[in-house]
């Protein structure tokens, strides 16, 4: 057997540790788990439904929430993201009925009742679509670490820069997972089947 220099023995180790934790990184990532677990994310809120109604968080006790945020104007990351949350919901079968797909506007602005009644059915009838004022939304953006900004257009309209991340909270209105936007619908529906 070669006999290893000993001189060499920290570096090995040092390779190790670090395509390790590569590896543990790309496994948490294929998963569509966050590297970062960001387990006090999620919080009370009570916002306005697409038909006018106040909605609470509590509402919701009991079923899962998949939660985006974004804005019904939103050229092509929104439509991407919650097109994947009705992909994975289609997935689930009759489970389907214990999860709730929520969008909650950070344009409240633009997207009033009526507005995001037209967009959330775009994606399914199962859909709801949460508005409010601009206070209710920056509150309830805070306690998903949500960031948004309004961004002038050269026409005088304006996009919103924000996060995009679907959140899972779960029946006990306590974070359950987040997916990140390289996510599929496959991974995200494998998931919710191992918890419905
Ligand atoms: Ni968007």
């Amino acid at each position: 057997m070669p006999r290893l220099p000993v001189a060499l023995i920290p570096y090995l180790a040092a390779f190790a540790l670090i395509v390790g934790g590569y590896l543990w990184y790309a496994g948490d990532v294929a998963s569509g788990l966050a590297h970062q677990r960001p387990v006090n994310l999620g919080g009370p809120f009570t916002l306005v439904d697409q038909y006018g109604h106040s909605r609470t968080d509590g509402d919701f006790r009991g079923r899962f929430m998949l939660i985006y945020f974004g804005y019904s104007m939103c050229p092509d990351v929104c439509p991407t993201e919650l097109g994947k949350m009705a992909d994975a919901i289609a997935e689930l079968g009759p489970r389907a009925k214990r999860v709730v797909p929520v969008f909650i506007t950070v344009d409240p602005q633009r997207d009033t009742p009526p507005h995001l009644k037209d967009y959330v059915s775009e994606f399914g009838s199962q859909f709801v679509g949460l508005t409010g004022t601009l206070d209710q939304i920056k509150s309830v953006a805070r306690e998903y670490n949500v960031y948004f900004r309004k961004r002038p257009l050269g026409d005088g309209n304006y996009g919103m820069d924000h996060t995009s991340t679907i959140y899972l909270i779960g029946p006990n209105g306590k974070l359950a997972n987040v997916y990140t936007e390289g996510t599929n619908p496959d991974d995200i529906a494998n998931d919710l089947k191992k918890r419905l």
